[in-house]
């Protein structure tokens, strides 16, 4: 009989995590992340340090994942990593190494769009927690993305919008950067604001029509309306902190929930599944739930470990791959730009 267990060693190394997980089916046996450090001393990542780390973190990083997992090299049935979208010196990290360790295995590879994960990280078998049905509408937010997605299958998926300049966690980090909090300072506004006041400050949001987003101006507004006020007092910044932090976040998740309103009017989709690191918020949480009372919304948010990049919702990928025997050869390559469903 056919073993009906699959084991799918994933790796992921698209930006500044390098992460190995092991999968059984939809179960994960184990997602370990390398966080390189090294970035904070320079306030955002820099391509070629994560390259570098990469290169460093990969072989214990995947020795460690198949030794929590307790799974021998030979027991696995497939490699699956992402070939992008990131920065390209990342991902030619992993992708090379996936590549010469199926060959090596003799075992299937499978290559895995990164955006497409981060959605799919919702199938992931846990018991807490309910995977959406289809359709679904799929938000992704993080330091590196801002995304609206159509979720019609597993692989029928249309991206209806996303940011055309800074992602919404680069507004958080930036945003605190001026504040003169460190990198990155998204978790630091969410915590000041639960103690500010919203409404003390407003800033402009920005015009962009349908489903697209824009972070880039909201920067530069936060940067003026600081300089003109430390001016006139040069303790504005810590005498107010609560209270700008409050109000930026306001103003970020305001942005988001009218966007996701208008994709919910568009579609008539009420199922709402969020990932990437600033589902962590707890602003942004609080605003999902009261969206369930008041407006019939159905949301989702992953554990916090499948939502930041890792390998997990690589694996996953894998194994709904492995099903459908999508498969790719070695002469695949590293994709920076590479958008869902192409
Ligand atoms: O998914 P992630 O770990 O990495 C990528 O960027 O792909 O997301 C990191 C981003 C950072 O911008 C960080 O500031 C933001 O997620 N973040 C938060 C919170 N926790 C993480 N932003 C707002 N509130 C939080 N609680
Ligand atoms: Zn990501």
């Amino acid at each position: 009989m056919e073993n009906l267990k699959k084991y799918i060693l994933a790796i992921e190394s698209s930006c500044d995590d390098t992460s190995a997980a092991v999968l059984c089916n939809t179960k994960v046996l184990s997602n370990v992340v390398a966080t390189q450090e090294i970035h904070k001393e320079y306030g955002g990542v820099v391509p070629e340090l994560a390259s570098r780390a990469h290169q460093q973190n990969i072989v214990p990083v995947v020795h460690q994942a198949l030794a929590k997992a307790n799974i021998d090299k030979k027991q696995l049935s497939a490699i699956a990593f992402t070939r992008g979208p990131g920065l390209m010196g990342s991902l030619l990290v992993g992708t090379s190494f996936a590549k010469s360790l199926a060959l090596g295995l003799d075992i299937p590879l499978i290559e895995v769009n990164h955006m497409e994960a981060h959605i799919l990280a919702h199938f992931i078998e846990d018991k807490d927690q309910t995977s959406p049905r289809f359709p679904f509408l799929a938000m992704t937010i993080s330091g590196g993305h801002t995304q609206i997605v159509k979720v019609t299958d597993y692989f029928t998926m249309e991206v209806l919008g996303q940011t055309l300049d800074d992602a919404v966690g680069e507004a958080f980090d930036k945003s605190a950067k001026l504040m003169g909090l460190p990198y990155p300072g998204g978790p630091l506004i969410d915590k000041y604001a639960r103690l500010g006041n919203p409404d003390t400050f407003t800033f402009p949001k920005p015009k962009v029509d349908g489903l697209n987003f824009s972070f880039s101006g909201l920067k530069t507004s936060i940067l003026y309306f600081l300089q003109r006020e430390t001016q006139k007092n040069p303790d504005f910044v810590s005498e107010n902190m609560n209270d700008i932090c409050a109000s930026v976040q306001f103003t970020i998740l305001e942005i988001l929930m009218e966007k996701l309103q208008l994709a919910v009017d568009q579609t008539g989709i009420r199922q709402i599944a969020i990932g990437g690191g600033v589902a962590a918020n707890s602003g942004i949480r609080g605003r999902l739930k009261d969206a369930e009372e008041k407006l019939g919304w159905q949301t989702f948010i992953p554990k916090f470990e499948y939502c930041t990049d890792n390998a997990a919702m690589i694996g996953i990928v894998g194994y709904l791959k492995f099903e459908r025997g999508v498969f790719t050869d070695q002469s695949i390559a590293a994709k920076a730009r590479y958008a869902i469903g192409s």
